[in-house]
């Protein structure tokens, strides 16, 4: 059993996914502290009602974003954390803090990355005028949404979508996806190959 830790930053749709398929054992993980930059999340409670340690503190509160991650960095190792999943959380990680947990980071994002990364992929899809788009899990690097990627799920686009119809269906997929990366990473499946994940048959 791997020890997951969820960064969230609003409503936790994800997470729910996450923390329902690792209690109903499916996961390989053990979610130990949900932690937030925004004290005021949603996802909060959601975790709460699971039983799993929160934190919600703003980069305001402890003197700015260095220290704030700083304050992640600390509780992520005092809860000895073996995979971190951003599902939501809306801050780019400072280089040192990747480099701290290379390759222990997971993200989804709601595009087929390299398509539209960063904020509004929806908006960004639909104002493109692509017919088909999705999302990804990926391995976060220094980059923005340009690590390794794990999974995609892709989803079409309908005429009538608005930026909410489109997130909508896509969030679909992301929580069919995420907890099923997050498996593969604690089943030890995923081998990372330069800019490729290879996924290993199961033992
Ligand atoms: C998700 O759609 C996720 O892909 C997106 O935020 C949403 C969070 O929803 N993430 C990003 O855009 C990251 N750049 P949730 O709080 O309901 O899981």
């Amino acid at each position: 059993m791997i020890r997951l830790a969820v960064l969230v930053s609003g409503r936790g749709s994800n997470l729910e996914a996450i923390l329902k398929e690792a209690a109903a054992g499916g996961l390989n993980a053990q979610p130990v502290l949900v932690l937030s930059d925004n004290p005021q999340a949603p996802a909060l409670r959601l975790a709460r009602a699971y039983r799993v340690p929160v934190l919600g503190v703003s980069p305001r509160e402890v003197g700015g974003r260095e220290p704030f991650f700083r304050l992640v960095e600390e509780k992520l190792v005092e809860a000895r954390v073996d995979l971190v999943a951003l599902a939501g959380f809306m801050r780019i990680l400072p280089a040192w803090l990747v480099e701290r947990f290379r390759w222990r980071i997971l993200n989804i994002h709601p595009s087929l990355l390299p398509a539209f990364p960063g904020l509004d992929a929806p908006r960004q899809a639909l104002e493109y005028g692509v017919r088909v788009s999705g999302c990804t899990v990926h391995f976060v690097d220094e980059g923005v949404d340009t690590g390794p990627i794990v999974l995609q799920a892709a989803v079409p686009v309908l005429p009538d979508d608005t930026p909410e119809t489109l997130a909508a269906r896509i969030r679909q997929e992301e929580h069919r996806i995420y907890p099923e990366a997050i498996r593969l990473f604690a089943e030890g499946r995923l081998v990372i190959d330069g800019r490729r994940v290879i996924i290993r048959e199961a033992e």
